[in-house]
Formats: C-alpha cells, structure tokens, sequence
C-alpha cells in the first residue's frame, strides 16, 4: 500500500472508512531496534574501591564514545548504584536494576563478595552480565553460567605465575599477606600453587579483615619472621597504604615485597616514590608500546585527563565485548542466544594485547611481569602466555 497520500485524501480514506488511522502509520520498527539499551553499573563508587569503580566506568564508556555514543545503532541508557564493596547489599542492589529499571545487561562489579551476590541474580533472572574487574574464581567457574562473561581475570590468575618467578629466583620462605575475603584467599592460593609448583618450598599466610589499613602490628610480625620475601594482594586505596607504610616501616629494603598488579595499579602518583623498584604480575602494563594501546591511552587521557590503569582496560573491553555481541544481532538484545554465541566467538583487540574467550567466559591472557619505574608499572617481561584459568568446577 502506498501511504504517501496527502492530508485532505487521508482524512477522505479514513473518513470513509477505507483506511483505519494506525495504517496510515509508517511500519513501525521492532520495539527491541527503537528503544534504548538499558544498562546497569553495578560498581563501587566509595570507599576503598571508589577509584576502581571510576575508571571501569570511564574505559567502558570511552568504548561507546568511540561507536558515536550507540553500540549497534542504538542509544545506551545507564542505570548506575554504587555497590559501596559490601556483599551484604549485593542481593538487593543487583535486583533494583534487573527487576525495577529492568536492564538488559549488568555490568559489574570490583569486589568478589559483591560479585557472588550479583552472579545469583543474573543466573536467577537469566539477566546478561559482563564482569569488568572481581576475580571471584567460581564465576567462570563452579558458577559459569551461559549469560556470565568477564573481561578481567580469575583470582587465581595474575597471581599463580608470580609464584614461578619467585620459586626460579631461589626465594624459599615467603610469607603472604592478605585481606581475608574471597579475592585476598584466592590470590594466595594461586600464587601458592604456582609457586610449590615451580619447586618454592615454605608459605606461611597472615591476614587482615577487609579493608581494614591497620598494619603496624602485621609489619612488626614481618620484621621478626624475616621472610625471603612477602607476597602480598591488596587494591586501590589499601595498596596505597600498605606500600607507604611497608616503605615507612624500612622494610622495602630489608624483604623484598612482591605482589599481583593490583598493588601498584593505579595508586602510583598517591605513594610517591615508596613503590620505586616493586615487582608485580598482572595482564597489564606501562610500556607495551603497541599501537593499539598507545591509541587506546591518548583517547582515555584526552576524555578524563588521566591516565589509564588496568581498570579502564577492563572497563573498555566489557564496552568492546558487548559491542560484539550486539553487533551480532543488530542491536536486538532479546536475541540472547545469539549474542552469547558471538560473545563466546569473541577476539578482543584489548590496549592489554588481544585476548580470547575461554570455554568457561574468562580472558585467556598473557601475565606481564612489571616494575615499578617512578610513575609506570613498567613491562619487563611475559610471565606467563595465553595463561587460562583451570575453570575449576565449571560443567559448562
Ligand atoms: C576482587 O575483589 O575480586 C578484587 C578487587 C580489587 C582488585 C582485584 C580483585
């Protein structure tokens, strides 16, 4: 039928019954291609993972800005709460943004305590969720789920190859130190694997509630025990403290401090020179002097006068992910499955280097080892390449 009639023979049409008023509407489009794709952050926003929470959302909306604010033709509309790091609101806060702002997709969070609440919603409403930092390792893997994907890592891996850097350097007697949540634990045990596994002999464990900086007296302890060296997992605010009191304390010198990257990443300018010369493990680094990464960093500085940490690479690449998998369907989200095909598909062009997708959801990644050279968490080598997570306990 052709509607280009003018007014007075349309209103003559309807008049006579010919045409009823909503055929002289132009076909309208599916609802899923018109309306906006509504998408909650789940992040901390204060406390000590505030700057975390930042930057992810920072990387994740630079990604759009780069597609002209659409990701497959269609606006984004963002639904945002601050999960302030605390698992006991985890449950409550997840089920605001999927049952009353009704999102397509939960992007979140940092905290892995936080993460176990969030996984339980997705899985319970079928709600596609993209991890853009908690390692909790049950979620790619006892946990994996069809529609549970994340961009960053698992605990376990940016901390077992640490482990063998140790063990090779004839470091015997390490003493771990770490909040005693789920990240910290998880932290030590793959860096205790990875490093009785490359021949390491001794690990003694200490711990701290999060995200209690109350260190003097485990400080005192290292002293007295005297370790080769001390592997520790903290993040944000807290790793700026602890490394400006390790150093304080005259023990930077005496015990070398090792950690996983989220010791030094993004608090470098906070310690000043206490972090001089640490050396951590993580899937990225200052100096990869890429074409790819160094684009990616102009653009993140150029948007947020700052530069970016491995937060803002995770949060970018969920926007690259999800990308992907909209892409795949032309904007339609409630073609679920078949996004999540195109998704598990994925090969991510990431700042970090490029990546792929596990079986399980999770980045299989390359571990850089860094050091810390004044400002940069300077690249010195590949710790580990293409190193997957075990996915321990995923049927997936
Ligand atoms: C976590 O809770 O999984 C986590 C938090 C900060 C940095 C790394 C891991």
């Amino acid at each position: 039928m052709n509607l280009d009639l003018n007014s007075s023979r349309r209103q003559f049409l309807v008049g006579a019954g010919l045409l009823t008023a909503s055929a002289l509407l132009p076909n309208p489009p599916a609802l899923a291609q018109t309306s906006t794709i509504r998408i909650g952050l789940m992040l901390p926003y204060t406390g000590t993972y505030a700057q975390l929470g930042t930057a992810i959302t920072n990387g994740f909306k630079l990604a759009v800005a780069e597609r002209g604010g659409k990701l497959a033709g269609r606006e984004l509309e963002y639904f945002s709460v601050d999960d302030e790091s605390e698992p006991a609101k985890a449950p409550e806060n997840a089920n605001r943004l999927v049952q009353r702002d009704k999102v397509d997709v939960l992007v979140g969070t940092v905290h892995s305590g936080v993460q176990m609440g969030m996984v339980k919603v997705a899985k319970e409403s079928n709600t596609l969720m993209i991890i853009p930092n908690a390692g909790l390792d049950a979620a790619t893997g006892a946990l994996c789920a069809p529609n549970i994907f994340r961009t960053s890592f698992s605990n376990w891996q940016p901390s077992y190859p640490m482990g063998k850097v140790l063990a090779d350097r004839g470091m015997n007697n390490i003493l771990t130190l770490a909040w005693k949540y789920g990240a910290g634990q998880e932290a030590v045990a793959g860096f205790n694997e990875g490093f009785i596994k490359a021949g390491g002999k001794s690990v003694r464990g200490l711990w701290i509630p999060f995200p209690n900086v109350e260190f003097q007296a485990l400080l005192t302890e290292i002293a007295s025990i005297k370790p080769d060296a001390v592997f520790v997992f903290f993040a944000g605010a807290g790793a700026a403290k602890f490394i400006k009191d390790y150093n304080a304390a005259g023990l930077r010198r005496q015990i070398p401090l090792f950690g996983s990257g989220f010791l030094t990443d993004g608090v470098l300018d906070a310690v000043d020179k206490a972090a001089e010369g640490l050396e951590t493990t993580l899937h990225y680094a200052d100096g990869l002097n890429t074409k790819r990464d160094r684009e990616f960093r102009a653009a993140y500085s150029k948007a947020y006068k700052s530069e970016p940490d491995v937060y803002a690479v995770q949060g970018y690449d969920a926007g690259l992910l999800l990308n992907i998998g909209l892409d795949a369907v032309k904007g339609d989200v409630t073609k679920k499955k078949e996004m999540i095909a195109a998704m598990e598909k994925a090969k991510i062009d990431s700042p970090r280097g490029p990546w792929t997708m596990s079986k399980a959801h999770n980045p299989i990644q390359d571990i850089y080892l860094r050091r810390v050279v004044g400002r940069e968490n300077k690249m010195v080598s590949v710790a580990h390449k293409a190193l997957a997570d075990p996915a321990r306990g995923c049927k997936m």
